[in-house]
């Protein structure tokens, strides 16, 4: 069952009813200010960092779900409506939310009055703009009574929701005009401020949340919106809104549009104040000229259109099915640049408050947007690699508004400095800039103590080789890229932190997979050694990953499939010995991507062991058996219920390692196959059991054994984004960047058999057609017409367009 449809000219989702399965979202926003937008308008926003600088609350948890946001009533003569259908939920004529690139348009109809609500976040601009269209579509003059209201937030979120105590009392506001200003807590230390502006005159406001709403009145009935007036109350302590009151008049068939500008503003420090008391209200006097009229809006509405249009423009492919297409040349992509703004911070599933930036998540993310934003990918390498330690390990986050590595986690995660010789290597394939291995890069950001970025390489990959266990494989630490397997952990508190705590010594636990991630991050790291004349080191690099690629044959390999460890007391996990546990995806996967036991057939019957025992209608579960009870020794893997997370879920993660490797054997129908099991436009049809966006993958799809099997959990901010991403754009699709030139190999499916596929990479365009004839043989390519002996395709110089003929 759908609850919308693609619009894929308009690069939009259409979402055509309010009652969704679940609240779906659209983030607004491409620089500093960012903010979450469901299709019935709840959601909140930030700057830079959402939990230190919030702007607008949001109850997480809440009932009913979704309540809170930057609502607009409307008061028609007694009839009380909201277009956006939520709070009020008075029954609409049409609903319509258009979530789009960077902006949403929410649409509601009552009779006869229409009123689009356009919300966005305009480049250059630390605002939300909303454009509210009102349309008379009825024979009679209307009067009526247009209501904003916008919640805000005491800065710090975290604070905010726990210490009634102070907060109640800080709250202040000045009201200028049609401008509403926040001030809370400018009078001391801080000096930034929000406003939330209308480009018209209004006949009221309300600034104190009691008065506006009433005390025990919810959303859906605000005391001043069912009386059709405000009181102009002016916050004094307790909780500070900005709700503005406008009568429009309207003539039969009449439109009228008004622009509002919720915005974060800061003054210098020694410039804060106008007057005693009164806050210097000039940078926000420039941010509001800009958005005076309408045409105003049009024009930074076509301007982040252009955007969007000139970074998508990197990688487009046409290839007869237009759920690939969207996927490919739209919401993936799209879906990568939200992961790389947001990280794991704010989502419906990450309340912001929580996490900062991850080592291993942004380095991740940077394969899947790295070919938009190399630029931008630059500089996120070079903050990240500045919070790695000088043995070469990492904190395993970081706080974005500071850059600081986060104390209250720390580090020990042992896969973690292996992803930034991966985001490195892509970087440098995607724009051949070999210069970054240069930079000088702090160690725990301390100026006094740097290397090069390439020394900061050189101790990643030596951090794994001087943390050997007792078989040779790589010490898991706290875990691995599964953060919930703790296997020196052994918690018996509750609420103990599974992630921080590690009671055990840690030198015996080891870990399959980080040996396959190791091996596979090694050919990347020996190019960029020799790229940098360092030929020594690039030959104990070949050594020591040829040695590690022998042990995981020798103690990482259980038979039909790839080991996933050995546990504190040196057991097997993830062998047929186990009785749950037996088999798990990640090392199958990378394993075989990093191409260990491609010749002894151990690669091939690690992947039908997958396709035998971890395949599901839903996709690849993580492992099986699921964990039937709790693990004194495996930690948070095994707390979840069985179908769930990490206990056996579907993680969409991980996948597409399965897909990539799929496609090292050329069995690109299985890869295919996989992908299309999880991919969001795939899902469209069976919305009604997946519950959340058909437009962006989840983390997790409960599995097989759990009783909500198919569902899903956990959308937009997921690794999962960038490897499905690098699975169908890269390795199925075949198009990928390497130092010497752009690879042209696809590995498709039989059921695409005519592509297109445009890419331009360091400056020149490359126009590549492929006919699948689907002989399974290798592909044969001609360059400008001419035949080569191979699937490399030299890089051309800047400004040049190549015509690629892939028969396969
Ligand atoms: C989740 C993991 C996540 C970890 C760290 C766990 O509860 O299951 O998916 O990586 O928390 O935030
Ligand atoms: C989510 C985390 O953000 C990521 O770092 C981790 O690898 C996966 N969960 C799997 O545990």
């Amino acid at each position: 069952m759908r609850f919308g449809h693609f619009d894929d000219d308009a690069r939009e989702y259409v979402i055509t009813t309010p009652e969704t399965p679940y609240p779906w979202i659209n983030y607004l926003g491409t620089e500093k200010f960012f903010s979450l937008i469901s299709h019935t308008a709840g959601g909140y926003c930030f700057y830079l960092d959402a939990r230190m600088r919030r702007l607008t609350r949001y109850r997480y948890n809440n009932v009913p779900t979704d309540a809170g946001g930057r609502y607009f009533y409307i008061n028609d003569g007694g009839d009380v409506w909201t277009p956006s259908w939520m709070p009020v939920k008075a029954e609409l004529d049409r609903f319509e939310c258009r979530h789009g690139l960077s902006y949403t348009v929410i649409t509601g109809e009552r009779n006869g009055l229409l009123a689009e609500t356009l919300y966005f976040v305009p480049l250059g601009t630390d605002a939300e703009v909303h454009r509210v269209r009102l349309r008379n579509n009825g024979n009679g003059t209307r009067s009526l009574k247009l209501f904003s209201v916008a919640e805000f937030n005491l800065w710090n979120a975290w604070d905010d929701q726990t210490n009634y105590q102070r907060n109640l009392s800080v709250a202040e506001v000045e009201v200028d005009g049609s401008a509403i200003y926040h001030k809370s807590e400018y009078r001391e230390r801080r000096n930034h401020y929000a406003v939330y502006a209308v480009n018209a005159p209004i006949s009221g406001f309300d600034t104190d949340r009691e008065t506006f709403f009433g005390l025990f009145n919810g959303w859906h009935e605000p005391q001043a919106v069912l009386k059709g007036a405000c009181r102009n109350s002016v916050a004094s302590g307790w909780y500070p809104i900005a709700a503005h009151q406008i009568d429009v008049e309207l003539a039969p068939g009449e439109e009228k549009d008004l622009v509002f500008v919720l915005g974060y503003l800061e003054n210098p420090k020694d410039d804060k104040w106008e007057a005693p008391g009164v806050i210097n209200k000039a940078p926000a006097q420039t941010l509001l000229e800009r958005f005076r009229t309408s045409e105003q809006v049009d024009e930074a509405m076509a301007e982040l259109r252009r955007y969007w249009t000139d970074l998508l423009s990197r990688y487009t492919a046409q290839t007869g099915d237009p759920r690939v297409d969207r996927m490919v040349n739209i919401w993936n992509p799209y879906q990568c640049m939200a992961t790389f703004n947001i990280c794991r911070s704010a989502s419906y599933f990450e309340t912001g408050v929580g996490r900062g930036v991850g080592f291993r998540d942004s380095n991740q993310d940077l394969l899947g947007f790295v070919h938009l934003v190399p630029e931008r990918a630059r500089k996120r390498i070079l903050d990240v690699a500045a919070t790695q330690f000088p043995d070469g390990s990492a904190y395993h986050q970081y706080q974005p508004l500071t850059k600081r590595g986060n104390n209250d986690i720390g580090s020990g995660f042992n896969d973690d400095p292996l992803w930034l010789i991966e985001s490195v290597d892509a970087y440098v394939r995607e724009t051949g800039d070999l210069s970054i291995l240069e930079e000088e890069v702090p160690f725990d950001n301390n100026p006094d103590h740097s290397g090069t970025l390439f020394e900061h390489l050189k101790r990643a990959f030596h951090h794994v080789l001087n943390n050997l266990g007792p078989h040779g494989l790589p010490l898991i630490g706290r875990a691995d890229w599964n953060d919930c397997l703790n296997l020196n952990c052994f918690s018996e508190t509750p609420g103990e932190s599974f992630q921080t705590t590690e009671n055990r010594t840690g030198r015996t636990a080891e870990s399959v997979f980080i040996a396959g991630l190791f091996v596979h991050s090694a050919p990347g790291y020996i190019a960029l050694a020799e790229a940098m004349g360092f030929d020594k080191e690039a030959e104990a690099a070949r050594r020591a990953a040829a040695e590690m690629v022998q042990t995981v044959t020798e103690h990482g390999w259980d038979g039909e499939w790839f080991l996933r460890a050995y546990d504190y007391f040196g057991n097997k996990l993830g062998s047929e010995e186990n009785q749950e546990g037996q088999i798990f995806i990640e090392p199958q996967g990378f394993c075989v991507m990093a191409g260990i036991g491609l010749e002894e057939g151990f690669a091939q019957k690690a992947l039908d062991s997958v396709a035998a025992r971890l395949d599901t209608d839903h996709g690849i579960v993580l492992h099986q058996p699921p964990f039937s009870r709790y693990y004194l020794e495996y930690g948070e893997i095994s707390t979840y219920p069985p179908g769930y997370k990490e206990n056996a879920g579907i993680f969409c993660h991980n996948n597409p390692w399965v897909m990539i490797a799929e496609t090292r054997l050329g069995r690109g129908d299985r890869a295919f196959n996989y992908w299309k099991k999880i991919a969001p436009a795939f899902r469209e049809d069976i919305s009604e059991v997946h519950r959340l966006e058909p437009y962006v993958y989840a983390q997790m799809i409960a599995g097989k054994d759990a009783p909500l099997n198919g569902e899903a959990k956990n959308s937009w901010l997921s690794g999962t984004a960038a490897w499905n991403y690098v699975a169908i754009a890269h390795h199925i699709l075949g198009v990928r960047p390497e130092l010497d030139g752009l690879r042209v190999d696809p590995c498709l499916p039989g059921e695409l058999t005519k592509l297109k596929i445009t890419r331009i990479c360091r400056g020149a365009e490359y126009r590549i057609t492929i006919k699948n004839k689907g002989t399974g043989e290798i592909p044969h390519l001609k360059i400008d017409g001419k035949s080569i002996e191979s699937t490399l395709v030299p890089y051309a110089t800047p400004g040049s367009t190549v015509a690629v003929e892939v028969e396969m």
